[in-house]
């Protein structure tokens, strides 16, 4: 249970032995949650309004507020060097309904700036048939320590709206490409496609089209795009979100990952067996692809509780080709959405209550743990992160570095 020689991490998981605590703190906004403390909760609820997939757990000992409290909850020791000896989490700006921090976020270093999206099927929202979900972007430079101290500082990040040009119709998946930025856009009623756009992060945010057919037939709706750093190759998810949002026509294609190769205009099925491809990204060194399924949640047609919050796990060989498909871990509250790694090869996901953070042999380590479901979130380099929580937008400072600085391809 001790990975590593880390005094701190010894001695928190001392604590987790049911020893002391000792000298070293845990950090102000951390807490230790035991999972040997709910192993035998004596009476277990059934599945009830009260106790399902989507209603937070609440461990003995611990309210709903005592776990937002002190949201960095460290489930194995090895969570202390994700996290490090002060992490923070602030709330940077809320809406009071519409769910405009909901997914695509993307780091651009350059300008130190990150794009998200608008959610693009929900009526809260008035997006589906009716408009495009927007994009829209922050500044990172002038988030402050004074900024980063509250937990509390909606209002205090400048959020501004970007216009492309065409278009990026329904984002809902971006990545970090040759400098510039992917998105995966989920279409439109019956003709408006599905499509990569590859966008300008610099004003005037002039975009371009890559993809938006195989051999002449529509996809169903773009959901994620990444790009894996050993080949250049651009991989993409393909769900029926915008069917099941009743924005798309019904689907025409398999739920599968896709692989593009831009140089030849190359479109090849990844992967299949899917039950809502969502999320996907890669390792550091480029040999494990991962992929969350949220098959679980169908939107607007219901839930099934035996479906898959299954994120999945592939060799990704030298020539491109998935392979070795393997259950990497399953979401205990909600649906697996969004998904990043560390430089370590931690895996990160937005999920039903939080940012659940596994080590790479599919241990829990710990939650960022925000009570309610959460699409996505993005590094923003070393000790940043950004999350999106549909009307609201958390900013974070921790230790762990993502995986990509952005442009290594
Ligand atoms: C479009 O707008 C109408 C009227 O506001 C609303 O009833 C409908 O649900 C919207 N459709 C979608 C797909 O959002
Ligand atoms: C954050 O502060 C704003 C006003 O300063 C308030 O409207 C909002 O409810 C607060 N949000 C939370 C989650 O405390
Ligand atoms: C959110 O950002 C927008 C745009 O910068 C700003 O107008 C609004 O006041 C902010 N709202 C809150 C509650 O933070
Ligand atoms: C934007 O326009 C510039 C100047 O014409 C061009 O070099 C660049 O490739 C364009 N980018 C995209 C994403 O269309």
């Amino acid at each position: 249970m001790v990975p590593h020689n880390s005094a701190t991490a010894a001695l928190v998981s001392s604590l987790l032995f049911g020893l002391s605590l000792g000298a070293e703190p845990v950090p102000s906004l951390a807490q230790v949650i035991d999972p040997r403390t709910f192993n035998a909760l004596g009476t277990v609820p059934p599945l009830s309004a009260e106790a399902n997939a989507f209603v937070p757990f609440t461990p003995p000992g611990t309210s709903q507020q005592s776990l937002l409290a002190k949201p960095f909850h460290i489930y194995d020791a090895e969570f202390l060097d994700i996290i490090g000896r002060n992490p923070t989490l602030t709330l940077i700006n809320h809406t009071s309904g519409d769910p405009l921090f909901h997914e695509a976020p993307v780091w651009h270093p350059d300008t130190d700036e990150v794009f998200f999206c608008q959610n693009a099927g929900s009526p809260a929202a008035g997006t589906g048939l009716n408009k495009s979900a927007i994009l829209q972007k922050i500044s990172l430079s002038s988030i402050t320590p004074a900024i980063t101290s509250q937990r509390n500082a909606s209002g205090s990040v400048k959020v501004n709206v970007v216009t492309t040009n065409p278009a990026v119709i329904n984002p809902n998946g971006g990545t970090n490409y040759q400098g510039q930025l992917l998105f995966a856009g989920e279409g439109q009623g019956a003709n408006i496609a599905p499509a990569i756009y590859l966008v300008n992060p610099k004003s005037p945010h002039n975009a371009t089209v890559l993809l938006d057919n195989f051999f002449g037939r529509q996809f169903n709706s773009l959901n994620d795009v990444a790009v894996n750093p050993r080949n250049g190759e651009i991989y993409f998810t393909d769900p029926t979100y915008g069917f099941s949002q009743d924005f798309r026509p019904p689907p025409g294609l398999p739920k599968q990952v896709y692989r593009f190769h831009r140089d030849t205009g190359a479109v090849v099925v990844a992967a299949d067996g899917f039950n809502m491809p969502n999320g996907i990204s890669f390792s550091p060194n480029g040999r494990h692809a991962y992929v969350t399924d949220s098959g679980l949640a169908q939107a607007f047609k219901g839930i099934d509780f035996t479906a898959p919050a299954t994120v999945y796990r592939f060799d990704v060989q030298p020539d491109g080709t998935f392979e070795n498909r393997k259950t990497f871990a399953f979401a205990d509250r909600g649906i697996p959405d969004g998904i990043a790694l560390d430089t370590k090869g931690n895996v990160y996901v937005g999920s039903g209550d939080g940012v659940h953070v596994w080590n790479p042999s599919g241990k829990l380590l710990g939650k960022i743990y925000l009570g309610t479901s959460t699409a996505n979130f993005a590094f923003a380099g070393k000790g940043r992160m950004v999350i999106l929580v549909e009307t609201e937008l958390y900013y974070v400072t921790l230790k762990a570095e993502g995986a990509f600085p952005g442009r290594l391809y």
